[in-house]
């Protein structure tokens, strides 16, 4: 354990700024640089967190040779990750990067292997394992509450969910779209419930109905759409069905747009066992009355409707304490690079099964 708080930088300051309240908050760490190419951006999260000018940049190279970096959060464009992960892990600090991981799995695993090479961590922004309902069903879990799970749906769904920023919808950029950018997270969720089995084989269909007509783009007063729809050439939609080993299936289902109720957008996970199915079911992102457990009692079928407590932080502050407690404790971390590799393999053999109508072999 080292008594000197780590000096943590961030490339990308949109989701970036909550990886700076992570930083800020921790006692492992001093946020002590910012790096993004829009000037504007920079200079106003610069403000917010009192990071001088001179450890202020728009360039991440430029970053990572001056100011002495311990940790460092990549949060661009998801084919800029591998780039500017690898040359943070070349430069010496940890690395958390956002999810995707990278857009294909050779640049994911180029990634593990810089980390292996520069004996540094490569952890994964996996903020949704950090709330009260799936802490909850991964306790089931851990008990054994649901017998052998033979089934998992795992869904996020949105009414009008295209993000607004013009990378998203640009394949180049972005590797995809609503699988690669909320399939991913629903599908760790999923894995990660069921500590990691072997996925052996998947079929994906993805779609576009939406974006391409300008549609069901998210915006709101603070945050003006950038999407160029000439240049859309992403899923907006995306199912996938996954075997996996012990006869275990997953169902995934992505999307950022559908005619469904307005503005709803519904992330679901449901795991059937033997022994009892648990169900979590977030509407709009509440964090209440958003998990139950059916199982069956003295013969009968009863439900369990708990009411979780959680005393603790949420998502991305309560991933970047651990993940730095874990980092000064010499402690694995609670999401390791693997389980990047891994969402990235699925997500990649799905955009291949749609491509070739065919199931997809995993290796
Ligand atoms: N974990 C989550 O829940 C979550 C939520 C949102 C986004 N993300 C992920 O975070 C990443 C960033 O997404 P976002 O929503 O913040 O996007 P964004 O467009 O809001 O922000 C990206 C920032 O990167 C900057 N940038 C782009 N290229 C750069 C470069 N070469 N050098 C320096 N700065 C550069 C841009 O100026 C911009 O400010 C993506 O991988 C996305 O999938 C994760």
């Amino acid at each position: 354990m080292t008594d000197k708080p780590l000096r943590a930088g961030i490339i990308g300051l949109g989701v970036g700024a909550t990886h700076a309240k992570g930083y800020l908050r921790s006692p492992h760490t001093r946020l002590v640089a910012l790096c993004d190419a829009d000037t504007e951006r920079l200079t106003a999260r610069a403000a917010e967190y009192d990071i001088p000018t001179e450890l202020c940049f728009t360039d991440y190279r430029t970053m990572l040779a001056k100011a002495q970096l311990d940790v460092v959060s990549v949060c661009l464009p998801n084919a800029l990750h591998a780039e500017a992960s690898i040359a943070a892990l070349e430069a010496g600090a940890h690395v958390l990067c956002e999810k995707p991981l990278a857009t294909t799995l050779e640049e994911a695993l180029a990634m593990q292997r810089a980390a292996e090479a520069n004996q540094r961590r490569l952890m994964v922004a996996y903020n949704f394992r950090y709330r009260a309902d799936i802490a909850w069903i991964r306790q089931l879990m851990l008990e054994g509450k649901l017998g052998k799970v033979y089934n998992v749906y795992a869904w996020w769904r949105r009414e009008a969910g295209i993000p607004p920023s013009g990378w998203f919808s640009q394949k180049q950029l972005s590797g995809g779209g609503a699988l690669i950018d909320i399939g991913v997270h629903v599908l760790d969720m999923a894995l990660w419930l069921l500590d990691f089995p072997r996925v052996e084989t998947v079929s994906g269909q993805v779609s576009s109905h939406f974006g391409k007509r300008g549609m069901k783009i998210s915006s709101s007063k603070l945050w003006k759409p950038s999407i160029d729809v000439e240049a859309f050439d992403v899923d907006d939609g995306a199912f996938g069905f996954l075997r996996c080993e012990g006869d275990l299936t997953i169902h995934l289902h992505a999307s950022w747009a559908e005619q469904r109720a307005p503005r709803e957008d519904v992330l679901h996970l449901e795991l059937n066992g033997t022994d009892g199915t648990a169900m979590m079911h977030v509407v709009n992102y509440v964090q209440d009355g958003t998990v139950q457990f059916y199982t069956e009692v003295a013969g009968q079928p009863v439900a369990v409707v708990p009411k979780l407590r959680w005393d603790g932080i949420y998502g991305h502050e309560a991933l970047i304490a651990e993940s730095m407690a874990a980092l000064v404790n010499n402690q694995p971390a609670p999401v390791e690079a693997r389980h990047g590799v891994i969402g990235v393999q699925v997500i990649e053999a799905l955009y291949r099964s749609s491509q070739t109508r065919r199931e997809v072999v995993l290796e």
